[in-house]
């Protein structure tokens, strides 16, 4: 109730959000890819949403039901997801690249459903289009591009750091994904904010919906200053 209450310090902005998986077919039944279950992007949408946003959500297959207040388009594919982030941001104003986008796909997608004939089977995998750098590269200078980093601890913090400068983003959010309860398919996440201008902060521990809410927060605060 509190955050149906809340000032909706997002409107007039058209927010696009992405989330989930993607699925890379390898033949008619079968496919690759990751554990990611979409609900830190959901809850990015969702709060962007409460905060007065025009909200498009591009997701993966998710395990979790998507509400009907927003437009909410699904996909499967790196490609497909690619294809359509490029057709919604030029006219957004902020992108929150929350998907776990696949890296490699099958270079060759078998028809129908592959026999177990062969003794090994060796599949070549190709390098799918890097959405957000893609994306960042051709952005006007109102438009914010917010990435995600998923590391293991160590270089947690130095590999975001080098992604948002890589990939020109305007801000990154690194997710350790080393640790049970800030992993993939938790309801729980704790991340770094690092921004272009050198700010960076902790979101501690706490259920995704509040997380979302703090990045939020933190992005109205970065607009500010
Ligand atoms: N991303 C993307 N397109 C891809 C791969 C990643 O848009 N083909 C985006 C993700 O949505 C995320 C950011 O890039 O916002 C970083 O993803 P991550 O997997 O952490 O980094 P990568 O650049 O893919 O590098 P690596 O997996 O080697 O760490
Ligand atoms: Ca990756």
């Amino acid at each position: 109730l509190e955050r149906l209450m809340a000032p909706k310090d997002f409107s007039g902005q058209k927010v696009l959000v992405t989330a989930g998986p993607t699925r890379e077919p390898l033949d008619a039944v079968r496919y690759l890819s990751n554990r990611s279950s979409g609900k830190m992007g959901l809850a990015l949408a969702k709060a962007a949403w409460l905060r007065g946003a025009e909200v498009t959500f591009i997701h993966g297959p998710l395990s979790v039901s998507v509400p009907p207040y927003f437009k909410a388009v699904s996909v499967e594919t790196a490609g497909e997801m690619a294809e359509l982030v490029k057709k919604y941001f030029p006219e957004a104003d902020m992108l929150i690249m929350a998907a776990a986008v696949a890296d490699y796909r099958p270079k060759q997608v078998f028809p129908g459903k592959q026999k177990k004939a062969q003794k090994s089977l060796t599949i070549e995998l190709e390098p799918t289009e890097d959405i957000l750098a893609t994306v960042a590269s051709s952005k006007k200078p109102h438009q914010l591009v917010i990435g995600f980093a998923a590391e293991e601890s160590e270089k947690l913090l130095e590999e975001a750091r080098r992604k948002l400068k890589d990939k020109k983003l305007d801000l990154i959010v690194a997710n350790d994904i080393s640790r049970p309860e800030t992993g993939f398919e938790t309801d729980t996440n704790e991340v770094w904010l690092i921004s272009a201008s050198g700010k960076e902060e902790k979101v501690a521990l706490a259920p995704k919906e509040e997380v979302a809410w703090r990045i939020l927060d933190f992005v109205v605060e970065w607009l500010k200053g």
